[in-house]
């Protein structure tokens, strides 16, 4: 099968008359209500992403991915600069998992005037200020501000409706964007994506890239600190998160950030009291963890 090659779109006007084009024609051939699956990226996409454009190529009639690496919601330079950037790489994955549209505008176009702009953010509150907010103030805000831009630019005309595709690998991201569209009444489908691993177990990252062999063997420990909890919530057994941050601190340089258990849509840690027990209901692990040069995040559902 030969796949038509995605059509890319720098500014917000020819993303805009391209997704109305093909809503039009959807509309056209007899299709009353067409369903738009927007997929945010930063690009430097691998599987993980294929994961989200393989679940909107399956539910919806037009896929379009963004592409724009988000000065507002790094909190060092140098993470900012050295983000990899691809778009010729980017462009041939969409294609390949069959996406219609990629939207990747650059820095002046999304924000004119940066970096003085934009003057006026969007706060992601308290949700926005624990676990990566807290090691990465700021981070959340900038992400609501870019997403929240992003749906206004990408939303198609009616009868068309949007869905926006979210991975469980950014659990809180995942959870803020969710409230963000409720929040600001933003008419939007949310659509999480469950977490993809490379067979080692490692959750499958942009920044992986930037690991040697010993740096992959090290991160090693956060996929292995997670699974082990998991098997203990499994067997009906207490969790011990002592141990399990032990599995991580274990490997030589890597910093532990954190290792919480919490509440899935609060993010609310669960209390001593309820880990004194054998966990009764669900709850997500989320870890976060510097193994040098890179800052690495993974969680995982914990089902008894
Ligand atoms: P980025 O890191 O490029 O990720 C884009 C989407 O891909 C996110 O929803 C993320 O959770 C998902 N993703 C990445 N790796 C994954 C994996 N291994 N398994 C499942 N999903 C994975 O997240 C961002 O960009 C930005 O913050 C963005 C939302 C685009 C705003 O700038």
């Amino acid at each position: 099968m030969t796949l038509q090659q995605a059509q890319l779109a720098t500014t917000a006007t020819a993303a805009k008359t391209q997704i109305a084009d093909k809503v039009a024609e959807l509309v056209a051939a007899g299709n009353s209500a067409p369903t738009v699956g927007l997929v945010p990226t930063m690009g430097a996409l691998h599987d993980g992403h294929g994961a989200l454009f393989e679940q909107a190529r399956a539910e919806n009639d037009l896929v379009v991915a963004s592409v724009f690496v988000n000065p507002l919601q790094f909190d060092r330079d140098e993470d900012y600069e050295h983000y990899p950037r691809d778009l010729d790489a980017d462009m041939e994955l969409v294609t390949r998992y069959g996406g219609d549209i990629v939207f990747a505008p650059d820095t002046q176009h999304m924000y004119p005037g940066y970096p003085d702009a934009p003057q006026i953010r969007v706060s992601a509150g308290q949700m926005g200020r624990v676990f990566e907010g807290a090691s990465r103030p700021g981070h959340f805000d900038g992400v609501c501000t870019v997403v929240a831009k992003l749906w206004n630019i990408l939303m198609p005309p009616a009868p068309a409706t949007l869905r926006s595709y979210f991975g469980q690998k950014d659990a809180q991201q995942l959870a803020i964007v969710t409230r963000l569209a409720q929040d600001l009444n933003i008419d939007v489908d949310i659509r999480p994506v469950d977490l993809v691993r490379a067979p080692s177990g490692l959750a499958l990252s942009s920044r992986n890239v930037r690991l040697d062999d010993h740096g992959m063997e090290k991160a090693l420990g956060l996929s292995q600190a997670l699974h082990y909890l998991a098997d203990q919530v499994t067997n009906g057994e207490r969790v011990d998160i002592d141990a399990a941050r032990d599995i991580i601190r274990s490997h030589e340089h890597v910093e532990l950030d954190y290792l919480e258990i919490v509440d899935p849509a609060t993010l609310a840690p669960l209390s001593e009291e309820l880990l004194a027990r054998p966990l009764a209901h669900e709850a997500l692990a989320l870890v976060a963890a510097r193994v040098p040069p890179v800052r690495l995040i993974d969680n995982m559902l914990l089902a008894p």
